[in-house]
């Protein structure tokens, strides 16, 4: 298992445990974090799963596709340099102790 901690829109920090394999979204979906809409379930057609990555974690991510790529200008809140849809992103062990924060609206 790989610990997560989620940072919600209200500032509260949760941590989870998530296997290798899923996406951050399920993570944070199946543990109840606040801030992740997850329209579409996961087939990166929504942008409701836009989550900031730990800058210290980003070079451990897999390059976006340029179907995220693009989604991502579609997010409601502001795009940053370590902005990633959460469901196009698969939790390895290299991840242990990631900080992700979710924006302050997805919608
Ligand atoms: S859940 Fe819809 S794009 Fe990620």
């Amino acid at each position: 298992m790989v610990k997560l901690i989620f940072i919600e829109p209200s500032g509260a920090e949760q941590e989870v445990e998530a296997p290798e394999g899923w996406s951050l979204m399920e993570a944070a979906f199946h543990n109840g974090v606040d801030g992740i809409e997850a329209e579409c379930g996961g087939s990166c057609t929504c942008a409701t799963c836009h989550v900031y990555i730990d800058e210290g974690y980003t070079d451990k991510l897999e390059p976006m596709s340029s179907n995220e790529d693009e989604m991502l200008d579609c997010a409601a809140a502001e795009r940053k340099a370590n902005s990633r849809l959460s469901c196009q992103v698969e939790i390895k062990a290299e991840f242990d102790g990631m900080v992700i924060q979710t924006p302050d609206t997805q919608i």
